[in-house]
């Protein structure tokens, strides 16, 4: 699998979201800051799976086109990943970037989409992938935990990892204190990677990313 999303100077992102939209904002806000001509990207919309999530807002207050596309509305999951695979596909994207969107993408979607689709896991991954990253590494034992940022496969949390920052584990962490802390640490290595990507463009040999 290779890809390098060539062409445009500035990339456009549609970017995926199920929650409260954080790492959306951190990037709304470096491109704002530093402008798109120098961040190399900009997001041209916003899909969700589920209505009223604070990700939804945010992209409406930035004016930014959203689509929700919802499990339950289809027929079956096939279905649902066509109307996704459509749904993002109508806004041209160079690069998806999956941001605490909390579905599996199928077939279709990758099919169109692969080598092209950016996740962020709350663990080091291959350590605890799945829906609760941060839960497992607690209950583990584990002394240092994090994030990944990495290329969608066919799997969970499998792609090729493109960077991943490292958070110490405290005695007193909960699961939420954790997460604030990976998060801390994730908005600012997706920004910084999203970018990279965006800019320099890159390679996927196996399972190693070359950014260019
Ligand atoms: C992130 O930690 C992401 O890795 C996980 O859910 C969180 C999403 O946070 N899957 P937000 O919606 O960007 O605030």
């Amino acid at each position: 699998m290779a890809a390098t999303p060539a062409g445009r100077a500035v990339k456009r992102l549609v970017v995926l979201v199920s929650g409260s939209g954080t790492n959306l904002q951190a990037l709304l806000d470096e491109i704002d800051r530093v402008g798109r001509e120098a961040y190399g990207a900009e997001i041209v919309a916003v899909g969700a799976d589920r209505d009223g999530v604070e990700g939804l807002a945010r992209a409406e207050r930035a004016g930014l086109p959203t689509f929700v596309r919802k499990v339950r509305d289809h027929a079956s999951r096939e279905e649902w990943d066509h109307a996704l695979a459509e749904a993002v596909a109508a806004h041209d994207p160079d690069l998806v970037v999956s941001a605490g969107f909390m579905k599996i993408v199928g077939k279709e979607f990758l099919a169109r989409f692969g080598g092209r689709v950016v996740n962020t896991h709350p663990a080091l991954l291959p350590s605890f992938p799945g829906a609760h990253g941060v839960r497992d590494a607690l209950a583990y034992g584990a002394r240092v935990t994090g994030c990944t940022v990495h290329f969608v496969d066919d799997g969970v949390d499998t792609g090729p990892i493109i960077a991943q920052g490292v958070v110490e584990i405290r005695d007193e962490d909960d699961e939420s204190a954790l997460h604030e802390r990976i998060k801390d640490v994730e908005r600012r290595l997706l920004v910084e990677v999203v970018g990279r990507l965006a800019r320099n463009g890159y390679r996927i040999e196996g399972r190693k990313v070359v950014i260019q």
